[in-house]
Protein backbone atom coordinates (compact mmCIF):
# COMPACT_ATOMS: atom_id res chain seq x y z
CA UNK A 1 0.00 0.00 0.00
CA UNK A 2 1.90 3.11 -1.21
CA UNK A 3 0.38 6.78 0.95
CA UNK A 4 -2.10 7.66 -1.39
CA UNK A 5 -3.92 3.87 -0.92
CA UNK A 6 -3.50 4.54 2.36
CA UNK A 7 -5.25 8.42 2.06
CA UNK A 8 -7.99 6.25 -0.01
CA UNK A 9 -8.50 4.08 3.30
CA UNK A 10 -8.51 6.94 5.69
CA UNK A 11 -10.65 9.19 3.78
CA UNK A 12 -12.68 6.54 3.85
CA UNK A 13 -13.20 5.80 7.77
CA UNK A 14 -16.40 7.08 8.94
CA UNK A 15 -14.77 10.02 10.96
CA UNK A 16 -13.67 11.62 7.86
CA UNK A 17 -17.18 12.28 6.86
CA UNK A 18 -17.86 14.30 9.95
CA UNK A 19 -14.53 16.25 9.87
CA UNK A 20 -15.28 16.86 6.13
CA UNK A 21 -18.91 18.25 6.37
CA UNK A 22 -18.68 21.79 7.82
CA UNK A 23 -17.13 22.51 4.53
CA UNK A 24 -20.29 21.16 2.81
CA UNK A 25 -22.76 23.04 5.11
CA UNK A 26 -20.73 26.70 4.42
CA UNK A 27 -21.05 25.94 0.90
CA UNK A 28 -24.77 25.47 0.90
CA UNK A 29 -25.35 29.20 0.51
CA UNK A 30 -24.62 29.03 -3.25
CA UNK A 31 -26.94 28.49 -5.77
CA UNK A 32 -27.29 25.03 -7.47
CA UNK A 33 -24.90 24.76 -10.58
CA UNK A 34 -22.24 26.78 -8.94
CA UNK A 35 -18.91 25.61 -10.24
CA UNK A 36 -16.63 24.28 -7.18
CA UNK A 37 -12.57 23.49 -7.32
CA UNK A 38 -11.27 21.08 -4.58
CA UNK A 39 -7.20 21.85 -4.60
CA UNK A 40 -5.37 19.34 -2.89
CA UNK A 41 -8.31 17.03 -3.06
CA UNK A 42 -6.08 13.81 -1.99
CA UNK A 43 -7.97 10.35 -2.66
CA UNK A 44 -11.39 12.52 -3.30
CA UNK A 45 -13.82 11.83 -0.93
CA UNK A 46 -14.95 16.06 -0.51
CA UNK A 47 -15.89 15.53 -4.41
CA UNK A 48 -17.24 12.24 -3.73
CA UNK A 49 -19.56 13.58 -0.62
CA UNK A 50 -20.01 17.11 -2.46
CA UNK A 51 -21.49 14.86 -5.45
CA UNK A 52 -24.08 13.23 -3.70
CA UNK A 53 -25.05 15.90 -1.87
CA UNK A 54 -25.33 18.92 -3.26
CA UNK A 55 -26.16 19.80 -7.18
CA UNK A 56 -22.59 21.72 -7.41
CA UNK A 57 -19.99 21.21 -10.54
CA UNK A 58 -17.19 19.93 -8.95
CA UNK A 59 -13.88 19.72 -10.13
CA UNK A 60 -10.55 18.76 -8.22
CA UNK A 61 -7.04 18.98 -8.03
CA UNK A 62 -3.82 18.20 -6.63
CA UNK A 63 -0.07 17.84 -7.26
CA UNK A 64 0.37 14.58 -7.11
CA UNK A 65 -0.31 12.18 -9.34
CA UNK A 66 -0.94 8.70 -7.02
CA UNK A 67 -3.31 10.88 -5.05
CA UNK A 68 -5.01 11.97 -7.86
CA UNK A 69 -5.16 7.71 -9.55
CA UNK A 70 -6.99 6.96 -5.95
CA UNK A 71 -9.45 9.71 -6.84
CA UNK A 72 -10.16 8.50 -10.00
CA UNK A 73 -11.14 4.76 -8.29
CA UNK A 74 -13.90 6.33 -6.92
CA UNK A 75 -16.95 5.46 -9.34
CA UNK A 76 -18.86 8.81 -8.41
CA UNK A 77 -16.17 10.71 -9.88
CA UNK A 78 -15.84 9.12 -13.40
CA UNK A 79 -16.92 12.28 -15.33
CA UNK A 80 -15.30 14.45 -12.90
CA UNK A 81 -12.02 17.10 -13.98
CA UNK A 82 -9.11 15.83 -12.02
CA UNK A 83 -6.42 18.41 -12.88
CA UNK A 84 -2.19 17.65 -11.91
CA UNK A 85 -1.03 20.99 -10.42
CA UNK A 86 2.09 22.81 -10.82
CA UNK A 87 2.90 23.78 -6.80
CA UNK A 88 1.85 27.52 -6.83
CA UNK A 89 -0.05 27.37 -9.60
CA UNK A 90 -3.79 27.06 -10.73
CA UNK A 91 -4.40 26.51 -14.39
CA UNK A 92 -7.62 27.69 -14.63
CA UNK A 93 -9.41 31.01 -16.00
CA UNK A 94 -9.04 34.16 -14.15
CA UNK A 95 -12.89 34.50 -12.40
CA UNK A 96 -13.81 30.79 -13.62
CA UNK A 97 -15.05 29.40 -10.31
CA UNK A 98 -17.83 29.80 -7.72
CA UNK A 99 -15.94 28.31 -4.52
CA UNK A 100 -12.30 26.96 -4.15
CA UNK A 101 -12.26 24.46 -1.02
CA UNK A 102 -8.96 23.16 0.93
CA UNK A 103 -9.18 20.75 3.51
CA UNK A 104 -5.85 19.96 5.28
CA UNK A 105 -3.61 21.60 2.71
CA UNK A 106 -2.58 25.17 3.28
CA UNK A 107 -1.40 24.35 6.97
CA UNK A 108 0.73 21.90 5.23
CA UNK A 109 2.57 24.47 2.77
CA UNK A 110 5.48 26.55 4.06
CA UNK A 111 4.62 29.90 2.28
CA UNK A 112 0.64 29.36 0.97
CA UNK A 113 0.38 33.12 -0.28
CA UNK A 114 1.58 32.26 -3.68
CA UNK A 115 -1.43 29.34 -4.31
CA UNK A 116 -3.90 32.03 -2.26
CA UNK A 117 -3.22 35.04 -5.17
CA UNK A 118 -4.03 32.29 -7.48
CA UNK A 119 -7.17 31.33 -5.61
CA UNK A 120 -8.35 35.22 -5.12
CA UNK A 121 -7.39 35.34 -9.04
CA UNK A 122 -9.69 32.09 -10.18
CA UNK A 123 -12.56 33.28 -8.25
CA UNK A 124 -15.71 34.48 -9.76
CA UNK A 125 -16.65 38.24 -7.95
CA UNK A 126 -18.60 36.91 -4.78
CA UNK A 127 -16.61 33.86 -4.94
CA UNK A 128 -15.46 31.90 -1.88
CA UNK A 129 -12.37 30.51 -0.66
CA UNK A 130 -12.61 27.66 2.16
CA UNK A 131 -10.84 26.29 3.89
CA UNK A 132 -10.63 23.05 6.82
CA UNK A 133 -7.43 22.71 9.47
CA UNK A 134 -7.03 20.67 12.46
CA UNK A 135 -6.73 23.01 15.31
CA UNK A 136 -4.43 20.63 17.41
CA UNK A 137 -6.82 21.75 20.06
CA UNK A 138 -9.88 20.14 21.62
CA UNK A 139 -10.71 16.76 23.35
CA UNK A 140 -11.27 13.76 21.97
CA UNK A 141 -14.36 13.30 24.08
CA UNK A 142 -16.80 10.09 24.66
CA UNK A 143 -19.30 12.94 22.88
CA UNK A 144 -16.93 12.69 19.40
CA UNK A 145 -16.67 8.67 20.33
CA UNK A 146 -20.20 8.60 19.83
CA UNK A 147 -20.30 11.06 16.83
CA UNK A 148 -17.72 9.11 14.57
CA UNK A 149 -19.44 5.65 16.20
CA UNK A 150 -17.20 2.19 16.92
CA UNK A 151 -15.57 1.06 13.16
CA UNK A 152 -12.50 -1.06 13.35
CA UNK A 153 -11.15 2.32 10.37
CA UNK A 154 -11.96 4.65 13.21
CA UNK A 155 -8.12 3.83 14.31
CA UNK A 156 -7.08 6.17 11.59
CA UNK A 157 -8.66 9.71 13.60
CA UNK A 158 -6.13 8.87 16.59
CA UNK A 159 -3.13 8.74 14.03
CA UNK A 160 -5.19 12.14 12.32
CA UNK A 161 -5.06 13.56 15.77
CA UNK A 162 -1.19 12.93 16.81
CA UNK A 163 0.42 13.72 12.96
CA UNK A 164 -1.54 16.78 12.35
CA UNK A 165 -1.82 18.69 15.62
CA UNK A 166 1.73 20.27 15.27
CA UNK A 167 1.60 22.33 12.25
CA UNK A 168 -2.25 22.89 13.29
CA UNK A 169 -1.70 24.96 16.09
CA UNK A 170 1.10 26.73 13.99
CA UNK A 171 -1.30 27.60 11.50
CA UNK A 172 -3.79 28.71 13.91
CA UNK A 173 -1.25 31.15 15.37
CA UNK A 174 -0.24 32.85 12.01
CA UNK A 175 -4.01 33.89 10.87
CA UNK A 176 -2.83 33.85 7.39
CA UNK A 177 -6.69 33.60 5.85
CA UNK A 178 -7.82 36.59 8.21
CA UNK A 179 -4.53 38.54 6.72
CA UNK A 180 -5.04 37.74 3.62
CA UNK A 181 -8.87 38.84 3.41
CA UNK A 182 -7.87 41.66 5.07
CA UNK A 183 -5.63 42.72 2.32
CA UNK A 184 -8.04 41.92 0.02
CA UNK A 185 -10.58 44.01 1.85
CA UNK A 186 -12.34 40.78 1.76
CA UNK A 187 -15.14 39.17 4.18
CA UNK A 188 -13.50 36.67 6.85
CA UNK A 189 -14.89 34.25 8.38
CA UNK A 190 -13.86 31.01 11.08
CA UNK A 191 -15.50 28.51 13.04
CA UNK A 192 -14.69 25.82 15.20
CA UNK A 193 -16.12 22.57 14.03
CA UNK A 194 -15.99 19.09 14.89
CA UNK A 195 -15.91 19.31 18.54
CA UNK A 196 -12.97 21.60 18.57
CA UNK A 197 -10.99 19.89 16.44
CA UNK A 198 -10.99 21.46 13.41
CA UNK A 199 -11.76 24.73 12.40
CA UNK A 200 -13.15 25.81 9.23
CA UNK A 201 -12.48 29.40 7.50
CA UNK A 202 -13.76 31.53 4.77
CA UNK A 203 -13.16 34.21 2.92
CA UNK A 204 -15.82 35.95 0.60
CA UNK A 205 -14.02 37.88 -1.67
C1 LIG B 1 -3.57 15.82 4.00
S1 LIG B 1 -3.97 15.63 2.32
C2 LIG B 1 -5.65 16.17 2.32
C3 LIG B 1 -6.46 15.57 1.21
C4 LIG B 1 -7.93 15.98 1.17
N1 LIG B 1 -8.09 17.39 0.89
C5 LIG B 1 -8.66 15.61 2.43
O1 LIG B 1 -9.24 16.46 3.08
O2 LIG B 1 -8.66 14.45 2.78
C6 LIG B 1 -3.12 16.98 1.56
C7 LIG B 1 -3.21 16.96 0.06
O3 LIG B 1 -2.71 18.21 -0.44
C8 LIG B 1 -1.91 17.97 -1.57
N2 LIG B 1 -0.99 19.10 -1.73
C9 LIG B 1 0.15 19.37 -1.05
N3 LIG B 1 0.70 20.51 -1.48
C10 LIG B 1 -0.12 21.01 -2.45
C11 LIG B 1 -0.10 22.16 -3.27
N4 LIG B 1 0.89 23.06 -3.20
N5 LIG B 1 -1.09 22.36 -4.16
C12 LIG B 1 -2.11 21.46 -4.25
N6 LIG B 1 -2.18 20.33 -3.50
C13 LIG B 1 -1.20 20.10 -2.60
C14 LIG B 1 -1.24 16.63 -1.27
O4 LIG B 1 -0.76 16.00 -2.43
C15 LIG B 1 -2.38 15.87 -0.59
O5 LIG B 1 -3.16 15.17 -1.52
Amino acid sequence: MNMAQFFYYVQDAPWYFHFLKPVLQILEPLPDNAKILDVGTGAGKLLELGKSQTGFRWEGADTDNEMLSEARKRPALLDTPLHLLIPDTLPFETASFDAVTFCSVLFLIPNPLPLLEETARILRPNGRLVALTPTGEGNISPKIIRQIGLHPQNWTFFLWRQMTSGNGRVWAQKETLAKFARQKNAAYNKQIVFNGLAAVEWIQF
